[in-house]
């Protein structure tokens, strides 16, 4: 793959994703050589907005042994796009979609003994025991067995004779703030979980609890493997685990081309309920994407945009398909390049940038730039 992305559709608007694939392999490699486990790849949320099949090709070309989905309906997608290594799915599906998941050969998270039971009625009808992993609840307070349960469920597992349990996980509440003492406390209750598991003659060939700060910033967390998501795409889990100090880089490019320009007088109110206001005369550019695309309405009066590698800020409320920018005395052009979010020249607007102004965090922001936005691919190794 080139430099230059394909985006495999007719584009009329010069607005766009660029997802460069070698960000992914290196960040993934990256949690290899850090964690030195194995790398349990997390693309659910098509991707985590990136492009779920080329990621995940992307991710095992860098090492990855694991990919995992949320949905059933995700990993059969990966497997129709040719994917074809072990596939973790996250969360348990309801009942009615154990045939779609043993025809796929997806490897269930489990924690209900309902769950178990049609499963194991399910996976006797095949040749071969089907792999399961084992979820318990150390405090996250989502999904997986809570510790009363654990000895029922895991009972439930040790007896099916139609699955083998290969993995037992948990996942952690608070890995992103290094400091906080709740991911020793979970990791203490998780090993007591894999002590009960042993006594009921479950022994594991994987044990995992990290995400992506779990694996960064938790020695501890790592076991066996890791299941990082947002840092294979180069972006910080908080504010307090940054993606930049472990050597990732983001893969992700929002970019367009200014559509208008204008030169305005001091004083001249600009979009929706005139939020803003030029503060003496100077050049308005207009850029062509906007709240239905993903840009946060939060960003109005507030982000920065690189235009010829300088910041501008954006200039009015962020409307459904267009925002404008203030280029004060820099007369910007129709057609000039403008990034949103990534590199120009020797600047970079980050995502966490987005994330800190719209209080909110990397994830959000990257799985709501929508299906509007077409997503190319380039690798820059
Ligand atoms: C069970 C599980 N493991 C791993 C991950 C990946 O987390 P992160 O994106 O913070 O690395 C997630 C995502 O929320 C998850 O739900």
């Amino acid at each position: 793959m080139s430099g230059q992305a394909s985006f495999g559709r007719p584009m009329h608007r010069p607005t766009r994703i660029e997802v460069d694939l070698g960000a992914v392999r290196h960040n993934v490699a990256r949690f290899g050589e850090l964690t030195g486990t194995d790398v349990c790849a997390v693309v659910k949320g098509d991707g985590y907005g990136h492009g779920a099949v080329p990621v995940a090709r992307a991710a095992l070309e860098g090492g990855a042994s694991w990919i995992a989905v949320a949905l059933v309906e995700e990993g059969l997608a990966l497997r129709e796009a040719g994917i074809d290594v072990p596939l973790l799915v996250l969360s348990e599906p309801p009942v009615a979609a154990i045939g779609d998941l043993l025809e796929a050969r997806l490897t269930p998270v489990v924690y209900r003994a309902p769950f178990l039971a049609a499963l194991d009625a399910a996976a006797r009808a095949r040749p071969e025991p089907v792999g399961v992993h084992l979820k318990v609840d150390t405090g996250m307070g989502r999904v997986g067995a809570v510790a009363e349960d654990w000895d029922g469920v895991m009972r439930e597992a040790a007896g099916a004779a139609g699955l083998r349990v290969d993995g037992l996980m948990t996942h952690l509440a608070r890995a992103d703030e290094p400091s906080e003492s709740t991911t020793g406390e979970q990791l203490v209750r998780f090993a007591k979980a894999g002590r009960q598991a042993g006594l009921l003659g479950i022994e594991p060939r994987w044990r995992h609890a990290a995400n992506s700060a779990g694996a960064l910033a938790h020695r501890d967390a790592r076991l066996d493997l890791v299941r990082p998501g947002i840092g294979i795409y180069g972006l910080s889990p908080g504010m307090d685990v940054d993606a930049a100090e472990y050597g990732l880089r983001p893969a992700l490019e929002l970019c367009t081309e200014v559509v208008f320009v204008k030169h305005v007088p001091g004083g001249t109110p600009v979009s929706y309920g005139h939020r803003w206001v030029a503060p003496r005369d100077g050049w308005v550019a207009t850029l062509p994407l906007g709240y239905a695309d993903g840009v946060p309405r939060a960003l109005t009066n507030v982000a920065e945009v690189l235009i010829d590698g300088r910041r501008h800020p954006v200039a009015g409320t962020v409307c459904m398909d267009l925002l404008m920018v203030w280029c004060d005395q820099h007369r910007p052009h129709v057609g000039d390049r403008v990034v949103l979010l990534g590199a120009q020249g020797e600047d970079r607007v980050r995502v966490e940038e987005w994330a800190a102004i719209a209080d909110t965090i990397t994830y959000e922001i990257v799985t709501q730039l929508t299906a509007r936005l077409p997503r190319g691919y380039v690798d820059h190794g």
